[in-house]
């Protein structure tokens, strides 16, 4: 029998607890020194200023590299990008980037417990399902709904449409239709092709000149579709288009799914969390009635990317479409109150994404974070009020949530004309780089995005973004 007394053990990956320090203490002042900066940082730069070293590939060092070397590339390679975290960051749908979150990214990166099996972290899943637990307590579900984190909405929306698909159809779904609206985030169609179907299968229904679905034509094309010998059976409606944050009528589309059998599923990515307002439980109405929901904590929860979320209102459905049994698991859990998440999810390993909502929430409280909604939403009725008075800016159907959409109008001039002299705007807007804000094509129409989310964003930069707007707007009438 071979003797192998002397196989050497490479050590260098493991960091004694001293090394672990002495890592963290040489990358956190680099890490003060970003955040001292950040408030006065561009909140853009160009992609084109990229140098050519970071643009180049690279290959593997294959021995270590000298620490303060590597750390220091790395915030080199931070400049020429959005600076999504900055207060300025009004494009898009803004992220976060909570440093609590990260925090618990540290925790659990370090103790990188396995968090999908009960058996395997009892009490930390418990922590997760208690998240899970305070989301489906905002939106109004029963006690029997459910859900799990995500990397983010497109993969909730994904889901969504798999687990509708497996509890709703039968193997053979070439006549199965997907209803949405000309305003769809372009996830919902990428999930509908994830999930098997034809892009073809996709209606895409218009919207109102308030962005939201028209329930009537919505209605029209499910009869008109059952007629034609399809199966209708999903509707992705939207709580805050990316668009303009329009809110799909969502009472009247839960009657509707009800009277036809159809799942409906309401991609709240943007909008979900503002059902910690008053105000967003009002525009928000209904969204309970949903058979599944899209969260994006790390848009409305300020937490950074990388966590999304989707809700079901029946666990059961969840289990429907996961569920595969496998001999190597530890035992598998019957309890409602112990969720093995791979017999409800489509991951195995995965990280511990519900540890980033949790530390904050018991750092900070639930209340924070509706403070801090509550400003977002106080905030755009400010920026409306500001820019609206302009004669020549339109505000293209009235703020919603925390977006508004807006352009420059001039009697005389064409559509093709109007939308030059927008985008012309718009480089003249973020030209400063003082904050940035992004556009798109609403039917046609060029038009100017402001979007508030980002949770340092606060009335200075507003009024200074709406001052901007005003005095760029004053300079084309002249
Ligand atoms: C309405 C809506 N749905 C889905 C998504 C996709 O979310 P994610 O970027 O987290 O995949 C977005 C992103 O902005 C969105 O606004």
């Amino acid at each position: 029998m071979t003797q192998y007394n002397d196989i050497p053990a490479p050590d260098s990956l493991e960091l004694s607890p001293e090394q672990l320090a002495a890592r963290i203490n040489e990358l956190l002042p680099l890490l003060q020194q970003y955040f001292r900066d950040l408030p006065d940082a561009p909140a853009w730069e160009s992609p084109e200023s990229v140098s050519t070293q970071f643009a180049t590939p690279s290959r593997a060092p294959d021995q270590p590299q000298n620490s303060s070397d590597v750390f220091g590339e790395l915030f080199a390679r931070l400049s020429p990008s959005y600076t999504t975290s900055s207060p300025g960051y009004m494009a898009y749908v803004p992220g976060g980037g909570l440093p609590d979150s990260a925090i618990a990214d540290l925790f659990s990166n370090l103790t990188n417990r396995f968090i999908t099996v009960w058996h395997a972290a009892p009490a930390l899943i418990r922590l997760e399902i208690d998240c899970i637990n305070w989301f489906t307590d905002m939106v109004g579900y029963p006690s029997e709904a459910s859900g799990y984190f995500t990397t983010g909405g497109s993969m909730a929306n994904w889901s969504s449409v798999l687990t509708a698909r497996r509890n709703l159809l039968e193997a053979d779904i070439s006549n199965a239709r997907i209803y949405t609206s000309d305003q769809a985030h372009h996830s919902v169609l990428k999930a509908a092709i994830m999930a098997g179907f034809h892009e073809s299968q996709v209606a895409v229904i218009e919207s109102n000149d308030r962005q939201q679905i028209s329930v009537r034509s919505l209605s029209d094309q499910i009869h008109r579709d059952r007629e034609g010998g399809l199966t209708p059976f999903y509707i992705c409606a939207h709580a805050g288009t990316t668009n303009t944050g329009a809110v799909d009528p969502l009472n009247e589309l839960s009657a509707l799914a009800k009277s036809e059998g159809l799942w409906l599923h309401i991609d709240a990515a943007y909008g979900g969390f503002f059902m910690m307002t008053h105000r967003g439980q009002r525009q928000l109405s209904g969204i309970n009635e949903a058979d599944s929901i899209t969260l994006d904590p790390h848009k409305g929860l300020f937490l950074p990317y990388g966590t999304g979320c989707l809700l079901v209102k029946n666990r059961k459905t969840l289990e429907k479409a996961h569920h595969i049994d496998a001999d190597y698991l530890p035992p598998m859990q019957e309890d409602n109150d112990r969720i093995d998440f791979c017999q409800t999810t489509p991951e195995l390993s995965r990280d511990f994404r519900g540890l980033r909502v949790w530390l904050p929430v018991q750092l900070h409280g639930w209340q924070t974070f509706r403070d801090y909604l509550n400003e977002k939403l106080d905030l755009i009725e400010f920026a409306y009020d500001r820019i609206s008075q302009h004669p020549n800016i339109e505000i293209v159907g009235e703020p919603s949530l925390s977006a508004l959409a807006f352009r420059y109008t001039k009697t005389g001039l064409s559509e093709d004309a109007l939308n030059n002299l927008n985008k012309e705007l718009h480089e003249d807007l973020v030209a400063s780089r003082r904050f940035l804000l992004s556009h798109t094509m609403l039917k046609g129409k060029y038009v100017i995005r402001i979007c508030i989310l980002c949770f340092r964003t606060h009335q200075a930069q507003v009024s200074f973004c709406a001052d901007e707007i005003l005095r760029i707007a004053h300079q084309l009438k002249d």
